[in-house]
């Protein structure tokens, strides 16, 4: 199988903690792989060892055939990253926060214009562009953040918790823009509390827990293993419902 990330007993810790305590997996050329765990499970953690932000202690990360240990800067340059905090300046616009991200990444001045409008209309911010971020919704933001993380065109894109906190029509919107990404050969590699958006989104996962990995597979698989776990509560539509909205 072409793997396009492996990673082979990767640790991690913090003093006492074991943030991410040994974990071995394979993401393919193309899928949609998630990381789905709750909060504390080493999520960010490993996103950010795989996207050079921080070191690992020990372990192997092959990315795209390169070595991420002596390879860092060649790795950098084939990957997006959207990182769970917001990583925009507030004062600033869309159209001027993607313009300096261009910059950053050495794309000449004409190019980052017309770039910066590419990147607005594929995550619908055109008519916003021109507002300060101090003035954008959640879904608005975390838009922006995709927008950002595509600026270097990459061929493999990190998303950390990519609809944590959005409603659910924004949410459906962002998986929408994520799987119109991945069908035009971006591999995506994110991580979720959402069962909901693993199963959605991800072509295989696993499922992290206190920094190891618990399952691995299909979520079909994973969700029936869980099944017993999951209670889905539904009010027929000519039902009482004002008895459960008062409640
Ligand atoms: N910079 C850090 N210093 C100390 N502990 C950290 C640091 N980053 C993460 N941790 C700890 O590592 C564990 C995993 O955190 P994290 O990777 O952020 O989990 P997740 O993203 O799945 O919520 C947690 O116990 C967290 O408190
Ligand atoms: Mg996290």
């Amino acid at each position: 199988m072409d793997d396009i990330i492996d990673v082979k007993g990767l640790v991690k810790t913090f003093g006492d903690i074991r943030a991410v305590d040994d974990i071995s997996f394979g993401v393919r050329r193309g899928e949609i792989f998630g990381f789905l765990g709750p909060n504390g499970a080493g999520k960010s953690t490993a996103i950010k060892i795989l996207t050079t932000l921080i070191r690992k202690d020990s372990g192997d990360v092959i990315i795209d055939d390169l070595d991420l240990q002596t390879q860092a800067d060649e790795v950098r340059r084939i990957i997006g990253y959207a990182s769970q905090e917001v990583g925009v300046d507030n004062d600033l616009t869309a159209r001027e926060n993607l313009y300096i991200q261009c910059r950053y990444y050495h794309i000449t001045k004409e190019r980052s214009k017309q770039k910066v409008e590419e990147l607005l209309k594929t995550v619908n911010l055109v008519e916003a562009g021109d507002r300060k971020l101090s003035t954008f919704s959640g879904g608005m933001r975390k838009r922006l953040d995709l927008a950002t993380a595509l600026v270097s065109d990459p061929q493999i894109l990190f998303l950390d918790e990519p609809t944590t906190g959005l409603d659910p029509k924004n949410r459906k919107e962002l998986w929408d823009y994520i799987r119109g990404l991945n069908h035009q050969g971006t591999t995506i590699f994110l991580t979720t509390q959402y069962m909901e958006e693993a199963d959605q989104l991800a072509d295989r996962l696993c499922i992290i827990d206190q920094g190891r990995i618990v399952e691995e597979g299909v979520p079909e698989d994973l969700k029936a293993k869980m099944g017993g776990d999951t209670i889905t509560i539904g009010f027929r539509e000519d039902g009482p419902t004002i008895l459960a909205k008062a409640k």
